[in-house]
């Protein structure tokens, strides 16, 4: 019986994705840039079982919701067309991030199905071609495979796929405000962006412009710029979903508060800037020397955490 069990960490987003130029195969309109953190990593196994009629899914120990089983289902189909099997598998997934809160509970999540899926079925693939298949599970999760400071590449199936880029230490505090499930999913909202929000084109536009920036200032080891470019993209990706019709606001005044004690931070003169995915939390860059000053700040405006860069995706453990 073939096994193997996966880690992934999430990462949160510099410069975002928002919006996919082709749904079936998870392309995205733009590329992103992103920091792999070290905390709330998933741990999943996968374990092949050629007498099972359908494949199962086990979720913090809980029995999975079927939504969540059939976006399972369906990525595990690809595996099986890749390996040239027809094994069903279970599934035993344990996800340290809040589930659903906005926080790339999806990113560690596929990064870590994708690495032991393809460790069981027996795939030998490189990062790159593991980060493509993780694409197909969650845009995200393509840059949870590399972790550490990773740009996913637009382009077409061949050329889509998450790598590291040299950028300069770097730390983030989560602000946790809300851990509950998020209103409207990011695939709907995409969609719903895309077809509504006049902003959207502008966004394209403006992201790819960021996405160049950014791995600049990555490479010149610019902290300074790094953040204001993920501050601001971070606000412009709010305003653009906010232009949505009917709208979608992620951000709520918690999530406000917290983008203004980060600008008071920075006028006293600690390097510190927010961004937020969607969801109401807030997540925190800063220089490493400062993550604990600034999570002391912002320690009465919701849970905080404070993270490092984090590593890649990798099987812990294999048999059979
Ligand atoms: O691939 P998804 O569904 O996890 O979408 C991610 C969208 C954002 O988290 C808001 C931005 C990003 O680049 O991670």
């Amino acid at each position: 019986m073939m096994t193997a069990t996966a880690v992934a960490h999430p990462n949160i987003a510099l410069v975002k994705y928002w919006g996919k130029a082709d749904a079936q195969l998870a392309l995205p309109a733009t590329g992103s840039v992103s920091m792999g953190l070290d905390v709330f990593p998933t741990t999943t196994t996968v374990t092949l079982d050629g007498s099972a009629e359908t494949d199962s899914l086990v979720l913090n120990g809980g029995a999975a919701p079927e939504g969540a089983l059939l976006r399972v289902q369906q990525f595990l189909d690809l595996v099986r067309d890749l390996a040239g099997s027809a094994d069903r598998a279970a599934v035993v997934s344990e996800n340290t991030v809040p589930t659903g809160a906005g926080l790339a509970s999806s990113a560690s999540g596929f990064a870590a199905l994708a690495t032991a899926a393809a460790a069981a079925y027996g795939l030998d693939l490189s990062e790159r071609d593991l980060s493509r298949l993780a694409r197909r599970g969650s845009g995200s999760a393509t840059r949870s495979i590399p972790g550490g400071v990773a740009v996913w590449h637009a382009g077409d199936d061949q050329g889509s796929y998450a790598e590291r880029v040299p950028a300069p230490p770097m730390a983030m505090v989560v602000v946790t405000i809300s851990a509950g499930e998020k209103a409207i999913g990011s695939r709907e909202a995409m969609r719903r962006t895309i077809a509504t929000s006049p902003f959207y084109p502008a966004w394209v536009t403006s992201t790819t412009e960021t996405v160049g920036e950014m791995l600049d200032a990555c490479a010149a080891g610019d902290f300074t710029r790094i953040g204001e470019l993920t501050e601001s993209n971070a606000l412009r990706m709010h305003a653009t979903i906010e232009g949505a019709f009917p709208p979608i606001r992620y951000l709520n005044a918690r999530s406000v508060a917290v983008f203004d004690a980060v600008a008071e931070l920075r006028a006293a003169g600690t390097e510190a800037y927010a961004t937020a995915d969607a969801g109401p939390n807030v997540v925190v860059l800063t220089k490493p020397e400062d993550r604990g000053a600034v999570a002391t700040a912002l320690a009465g405006l919701g849970d905080v955490i404070e993270s490092g860069t984090g590593p890649g995706a990798r099987v812990v453990r294999s048999e059979g």
